[in-house]
């Protein structure tokens, strides 16, 4: 468009160089150019104002309508928000992704797969822990008075809210109680086995991890015994262990058992004969186990007097490094492709 105005030809001009030299196409609208010539006009006779002023206005028109058509060739594709990149970038330029076949399963979560089929063919139901948890099911409903020394051993993390990071999977004992008390009035058992990942405030080491996983079980009827706790305990072992074993029993202390025990095996690679996986000394020391403590089942509105049950508790981790010979429990969390890559 031919402009009667010098000023505003010779803006034109300006404005149409930087326009087609820049990326940004619509960075021309910002450009002081126009923006002078609007401050301009209040310096113009009165006579040449109004003219003046239509050309300005013009002029922005016309490089509106050059912003305008570039867009409008410009063929936008659509953008994907959630790809890791920018959808039109030119594959040869894409950020190289890992293929999914390169990945493997974490051996905690294959073992833990075979673990909860056992149980499965034994009749248990699974049910997920949680990983977030109050401190009415981490110690109330189990039976741990407020301020008790026995707190002490289950040190973990707390929000300033007071929320726990549960340091064991027997906080959802009450839960699932609660949530089947009336099977048992219906003749039928309750058993439930809960994985779940947990906390603890360690000093860690070859043995200690600040997170790690436990498989707790619960089971309930009328007339359950320690005998009951012991074979079904037995059972699943020689089953994840593919062979005959020893058990044994040593009274121990959880405020949620009476009476409460210590569970060992005969050590399932050396027979008993003494290995460094048993430390020379032929047993293997599980996982906490007893009889559910009457006050335990009252919390859940179950009568103590009519019912009786067992539940244990054990670390995931630990059946695995048995299994697999894993010297160092660290390296579950560690995220170290050439341990992963081994399962
Ligand atoms: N929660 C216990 C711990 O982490 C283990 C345990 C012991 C669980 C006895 C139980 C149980 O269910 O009956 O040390």
């Amino acid at each position: 468009m031919a402009y009667n105005y010098k000023e505003v030809a010779e803006a034109a001009e300006a404005l149409k160089t930087i326009f087609e030299k820049s990326e940004d196409k619509r960075s021309v609208l910002r450009e002081p150019i126009l923006k002078n010539l609007y401050s301009h006009i209040k310096d113009m006779p009165a006579e040449d104002r109004g003219k003046f002023g239509a050309e300005v206005n013009a002029l922005k028109t016309e490089v509106e309508s050059w912003v305008a058509n570039s867009e409008a060739k410009e063929d936008l594709k659509p953008i994907d928000v959630t790809a890791p990149f920018d959808i039109n970038t030119d594959q040869s330029k894409r950020p190289h992704l890992l293929s999914s076949q390169f990945g493997t399963i974490h051996p905690l979560m294959s073992e833990s797969k075979e673990v909860l089929d056992i149980f499965y063919r034994m009749g248990f139901e699974v049910v997920e822990s949680r990983e977030i948890d109050d401190d009415y099911h981490m110690f109330g409903s189990l039976n741990f008075p407020e301020g008790h020394p026995a707190r002490d051993d289950y040190d973990t993390f707390m929000t300033i809210d007071g929320l726990i990071a549960p340091a064991h999977t027997s906080n959802m004992q009450n839960r699932v109680l609660k949530a089947r008390k009336g099977r048992l009035e219906q003749g039928e058992a309750i058993s439930v086995v809960i994985p779940g990942r947990v906390f603890r405030n360690e000093d860690l080491d070859a043995r200690h991890e600040h997170t790690f996983y436990q498989l707790e079980g619960v089971y309930v009827d009328k007339g359950i015994n320690a005998g009951h706790l012991i074979a079904t305990l037995k059972t699943f072992l020689q089953e994840y262990y593919g062979q005959e074993l020893e058990v044994k029993t040593q009274p121990f202390y959880f405020p949620f058992t009476e009476p409460s025990f210590e569970f060992a095996l005969s050590c399932p690679f050396c027979k008993k004969a003494g290995c460094a996986t048993c430390g020379h000394t032929g047993w293997i020391e599980l996982l906490g186990c007893g009889m559910i403590h009457p006050n335990v089942l009252k919390m859940a509105d179950i009568d103590p007097t009519v019912y009786t049950g067992f539940a244990w508790g054990g670390g995931i981790d630990r059946l695995v490094m048995m299994k697999h010979d894993i010297e160092d429990i660290r390296h579950f969390e560690s995220g170290k492709l050439e341990f992963l890559r081994q399962f």
